[in-house]
């Protein structure tokens, strides 16, 4: 519950003087898809291509974000919710300093995203990285659908829980047909069409 008392400061840089000074347009390319679709693979070459290019980047990551700032969130619907709301109010932060924002969750709920889109407004791009469940159960890289299929872990996105697909992403891969390079290039292809690198 927020405070009455709390009141907005504003501050003499704002997030144009420092896009000015890195030369790069702020946004946050927000992977969604089931686990083991490849979000943190491709988001992670997508990253290296605008590092090397020269860009000032920043990658949040779900396994890594679940280890500090949200360790204490597990994965029922409200849990899920919190850990959204939350790395879209990270986002925000680093888009303010300028930053080109990756992030990799699965973001399972349509509603969810439509929340972050509403907050990023115009700095939103949806990355839909998109999987069947088949394949991303035949790579299984942390063996967790198996465990999931075993009744092991419950609430399991694709098993036990739902995953809404973007039915109006700005980019969708396909992981399935696609190698990672050609995912990356075609991301990066977006941000340059669309004005985010100058
Ligand atoms: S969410 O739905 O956006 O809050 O999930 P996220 O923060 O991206 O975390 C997903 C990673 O956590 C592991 N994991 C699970 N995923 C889905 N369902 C359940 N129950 C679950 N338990 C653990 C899993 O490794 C996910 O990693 P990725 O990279 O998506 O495979």
């Amino acid at each position: 519950m927020m405070s009455n008392n709390v009141v907005w400061h504003h501050t003499n840089i704002k997030k144009e003087d420092r896009e000015t000074l890195l030369k790069q347009k702020a946004v946050a390319l927000w992977f969604t898809g089931l686990s083991g679709s490849g979000k943190s693979t491709v988001a992670n070459a997508v990253e290296k291509k605008l590092f090397e290019a020269g860009r000032a980047t920043y990658l949040l990551d779900g396994d890594n974000i679940r280890h500090g700032l949200n360790k204490d969130l597990g994965f029922a619907t409200e849990d899920r919710i919190e850990n959204i709301r939350r790395i879209a109010e990270v986002s925000k932060l680093f888009i303010d300093a300028g930053i080109i924002t990756l992030t990799a969750f699965i973001s399972p709920f349509i509603e969810d995203r439509n929340q972050v889109r509403s907050l990023l407004g115009d700095r939103f791009i949806e990355v839909f990285v998109d999987c069947s469940l088949k394949t991303c159960e035949e790579r299984d890289p942390k063996g967790l659908y198996k465990k999931a299929r075993a009744g092991e872990i419950k609430n399991f996105t694709g098993i036990d829980s739902p995953y809404e697909k973007p039915t109006h992403p700005e980019i969708t891969v396909s992981t399935d047909g696609e190698g990672v390079e050609e995912c990356a290039d075609k991301i990066i292809s977006y941000l340059v069409t669309n004005g985010y690198t100058r």
